[in-house]
């Protein structure tokens, strides 16, 4: 499982950038010739841990950012998107299915879910006040 490639950027909190992160993402791991089932599993788990920190991490999202880390190896990519937000207090409780601390906004409170199901492995630790860290890792089918 040798390292391939290597990137981090950190890009503005707001909901414009969801696309261009999920895009960059997916375009990261074009060298590995992916199916485009994996790709889309790919965007739709990114895209999920993207949209929690510009709608829960910040009271200015705006003015705060979301930090991308990713590697690729030659069968697969681990992917972090950190922010440095308020923080989940009960991660087991926010993990899940259908709990949401937004029920009036109308989040599904699948998030968590989805990038469960969408990856091969799901690390999320947070402190209060600390931010919060969404490792991922997904194994890469080609064509
Ligand atoms: N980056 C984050 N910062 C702070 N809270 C978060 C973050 N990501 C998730 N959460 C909390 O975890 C809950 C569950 O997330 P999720 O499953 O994506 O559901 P939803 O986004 O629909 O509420 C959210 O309602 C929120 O309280
Ligand atoms: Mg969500």
């Amino acid at each position: 499982m040798s390292l391939q490639n290597r990137m981090t950027m950190s890009v503005t909190a707001k909901s414009g950038n969801e696309a261009f992160i999920r895009g960059a993402a997916a375009a990261f791991c074009v060298p590995l010739n992916p199916t485009l089932e994996t790709i889309n599993d790919i965007k739709t788990a990114v895209s999920e841990a993207v949209t929690n920190v510009i709608v829960h991490a910040y009271d200015e999202p705006e003015k705060n950012l979301i930090h991308i880390e990713a590697e690729l190896f030659d069968d697969s990519l681990s992917i972090i998107i950190r922010d440095d937000g308020r923080g989940i207090a009960d991660v087991g409780q926010a993990m899940q299915p259908m709990y949401t601390s937004k029920p009036e906004k109308e989040r599904s409170g699948m998030g968590f879910t989805f990038m469960q199901t969408f990856t091969d492995e799901l690390e999320v630790t947070s402190a209060v006040g600390g931010g919060t860290t969404v490792k991922m890792k997904k194994y890469i089918r080609s064509r």
